[in-house]
């Protein structure tokens, strides 16, 4: 009998990107990169969505689990400029190349559609910047009290008050 050997690049992948109406999108996720309920809500509406789905574990309903989401919003008429508003992955299963596969489909789509921008908020420091930079984004802006003027708790990050914003950018 022959015993064939699975290589690493011949096994299934844990998980899988799709595309996801944003009303599905879970609270727990969305919350992890922005606290803000109101603020989410808002920007849901008129948004697209991708999911990160664990292939292997299905739910009920026949889909993955789900284990990272990406929301896009259109700014003004949406032909020139949108904005990642929301990104997370879980926990248990970052730096993984998730967080990079759904920012990938979404750079897709965005091309796809014609967009010429695509613009992200983030934290003045932290991993955050160091991730976004690694795909391509370049600063173009501070927003500076943002996160105080805000957010109606304080946000820290290793012990270090967030306040400033920085706005960046990606050419497509
Ligand atoms: C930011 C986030 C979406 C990245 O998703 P991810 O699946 O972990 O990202 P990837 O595995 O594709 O890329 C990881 C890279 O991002 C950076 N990075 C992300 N999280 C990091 C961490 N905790 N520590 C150090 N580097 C980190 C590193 O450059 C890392 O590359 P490396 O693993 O080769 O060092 C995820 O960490 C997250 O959900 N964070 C909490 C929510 C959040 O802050 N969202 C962004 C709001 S602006």
């Amino acid at each position: 009998m022959t015993v064939s050997k699975l290589s690493e690049s011949s096994l299934p992948a844990a998980w899988h990107i799709t595309a996801m109406n944003p009303a599905e999108a879970p609270w727990p996720l969305l919350l992890l990169a922005d606290p803000s309920r109101e603020k989410v809500r808002r920007y849901l509406q008129g948004s697209i969505c991708f999911a990160a789905r664990q292939t292997a574990n299905f739910t009920p309903s026949g889909l993955g689990a789900l284990i990272g989401v990406c929301v896009l919003h259109p700014r003004d008429d949406g032909l020139q400029t949108w904005e990642l508003m929301n990104m997370a992955v879980a926990p248990a299963w970052q730096r993984n190349g998730i967080g990079s596969a759904l920012l990938h489909r979404a750079i897709r789509e965005m091309r796809e559609r014609g967009v010429r921008q695509l613009e992200v908020g983030t934290g003045s420091f932290g991993d955050q910047l160091l991730f976004y930079q690694r795909l391509g984004f370049r600063v173009t802006d501070i927003d500076r009290d943002f996160f105080l003027l805000n957010y109606t708790t304080p946000l820290w990050e290793r012990g270090v008050q967030l306040k400033d914003m920085l706005r960046l950018t990606l050419e497509l």
